[in-house]
């Protein structure tokens, strides 16, 4: 079959269905690609690398016309027409909210593919368009903050004086708001995020973030959030616009599934910011998160707080952007050409196939069955709680009692031993208490580091043991060498995993 990539009919728009990567897999898969001339320009993909990866570059009529057209958005009539009934389109179509679209291609007779109706399902990652956009646009966000603020994000101690870091408050700890957060983090800014997702906090502290509770908890099984209640908006506001006042910029990404953006920010929390700090508001293309936003602008406001709200975040980056929703497309013809044989094979007993099927040959197949797996693991059923008796608990003595036992034999040895040998036994009963809690208060995460210290005593231990293996007595020569034995596996293991450890830090 004929896949075609058109340039994209929409004003402005920068990003290119496929890159020369992405047509090479494609051709891979079996297909036939052709390109529309001049269709990854503004990406910075000429003509010619297509031409290198096996696409036919060709005049528009041309590529419209092909078996499966991919492009970003829902086409003008003007270029569903170019189609030919039976045909394929794969792109962003946002069926919920276009159904006029949907009916025009059933109309046309066309297959229509709505990649950002990819369920949030793990198989699902993949394809994921709106994560793939949104990962990118949470990173610009910053970019776009960083330009607009009129300070350093990262603290410095100079001999001019002290610059103290900024301090970047994120609503909404999703694709973008992770991404935002992981990027603001390694700026060097003080990053502080808030989600209603109970468990986003453990990921936006792996991604160097400090999490902000707000009053309202949400357990999600699908991925995403629901509306509030009035009286927890209320609650959550007073959170939103304390940290607002105590930032210098502000990221909002909080969105609620085919709803309009949830008000976050409100004119009044805009007017308590401090002058010169900025606010991102990336939901605003569904009516903003901000009260002031104006999508597609900025603005600047009497106290001079800028609000962006640009609608082409992703757009701004165009290589990556069309590279990974190119890798996108290609992992969905992955999972529909299972022969690679170039074949569309549409298997609607596939979840996500059946999800991203709007229309199948003119016959509308939207809104699809709901999903039944969730993006985050269910807590499996509970059995019933059994009520057991309460276990009698440990008689002290139990606890203790070797603790006595080992310090009996300590003082024993000491007392008994010679006194030439008093005073080490002495010293080496003072290193086990010392070196004991020396290293249960080191985190576990430093214990291997931790570990090639051990390696010099070990080294220590192999020198004493080779000075005494030639002794006659048979026991002090077993002991010296299996001293010598045991200390080698720890100096080599040691080594190895040092080795092992300094890798994953390697670029490949
Ligand atoms: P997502 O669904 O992964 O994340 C949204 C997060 O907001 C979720 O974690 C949700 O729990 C949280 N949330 C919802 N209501 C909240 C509330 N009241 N308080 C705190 N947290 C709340 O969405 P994703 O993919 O990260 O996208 C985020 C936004 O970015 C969307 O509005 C999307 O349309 C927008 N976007 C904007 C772009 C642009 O160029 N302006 C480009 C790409 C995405």
């Amino acid at each position: 079959m004929l896949i075609g990539v058109p340039k994209e009919p929409h004003e402005g728009e920068s990003l290119v269905a496929a890159t020369p990567d992405t047509v090479g897999k494609l051709i891979k898969l079996g297909y036939d690609v052709i390109v529309e001339s001049g269709a990854g320009l503004k990406a910075s993909y000429p003509d010619e690398q297509y031409r290198q990866a096996g696409a036919t570059i060709a005049e528009k009529n041309e590529v419209w016309a092909a078996d499966i057209v991919t492009c970003l958005d829902a086409p003008p009539e003007s270029e569903i027409s170019l189609m030919s009934r039976g045909a394929t389109l794969i792109a962003r179509l946002n069926p919920g909210a276009n159904p006029d679209v949907v009916q025009t291609l059933a109309d046309a007779g066309l297959t229509a593919l709505a990649m950002d109706a990819v369920p949030r399902i793990s198989r699902a990652q993949s394809m994921d368009v709106r994560s793939s956009m949104a990962n990118i646009a949470g990173y610009r966000a910053v970019i776009e903050a960083a330009n607009s603020y009129g300070r350093l994000f990262t603290g410095q101690v100079t001999a001019a004086g002290k610059v103290p870091p900024a301090t970047i408050y994120v609503i909404g700890a999703g694709v973008a708001g992770l991404a935002a957060i992981g990027t603001a983090n390694s700026m060097g800014a003080i990053v502080k995020a808030t989600d209603v997702r109970s468990e986003a906090a453990e990921q936006v502290e792996s991604m160097g973030g400090q999490f902000v509770e707000i009053p309202v908890k949400q357990e999600s099984a699908d991925g995403y959030a629901k509306a509030m209640t009035s009286d927890q908006e209320a609650l959550a506001l007073e959170v939103y616009s304390a940290q607002a006042a105590a930032s210098d910029i502000v990221i909002t990404t909080a969105q609620i599934p085919g709803r309009p953006a949830p008000r976050l920010i409100t004119a009044q929390a805009v007017a308590a910011m401090k002058p010169g700090s900025v606010i991102v508001d990336m939901g605003a293309s569904s009516g903003g998160n901000c009260e002031l936003t104006v999508p597609g602008a900025v603005i600047r406001t009497t106290n001079d707080v800028t609000i962006i709200g640009y609608l082409d975040l992703a757009g701004r980056l165009p290589g990556q952007a069309s590279q990974l929703y190119g890798q996108n497309i290609v992992n969905f013809f992955k999972l529909t050409t299972p022969e690679k044989d170039g074949l569309l094979t549409l298997n609607m007993d596939d979840e996500v196939v059946r999800g991203v099927t709007v229309a199948l040959s003119g016959s509308i197949m939207w809104p699809p069955p709901p999903v039944k797996v969730s993006a985050a693991p269910q807590a499996a059923a509970l059995p019933a709680p059994v009520v057991e008796a309460e276990p009698a608990p440990t008689p002290a003595w139990k606890k203790w009692w070797w603790k006595i036992a080992a310090g009996a034999l300590a003082v024993w040895l000491i007392l008994t031993a010679p006194s030439g040998m008093q005073g080490h036994f002495f010293v080496f009963g003072l290193a086990v208490v010392v070196g004991f809690y020396v290293i249960t208060n080191v985190t576990h995460s430093l214990h291997t580091p931790l570990m090639s210290v051990t390696n010099a005593i070990s080294g220590i231990i192999v020198v004493g043991a080779l000075l005494q293996i030639s002794s006659e007595h048979p026991v002090v020569w077993v002991l010296a060498f299996v001293a010598t034995a045991v200390a080698s596996i720890n100096i080599f293991g040691g080594f190895t995993v040092t080795h092992r450890m300094l890798n994953m830090f390697r670029r490949s």
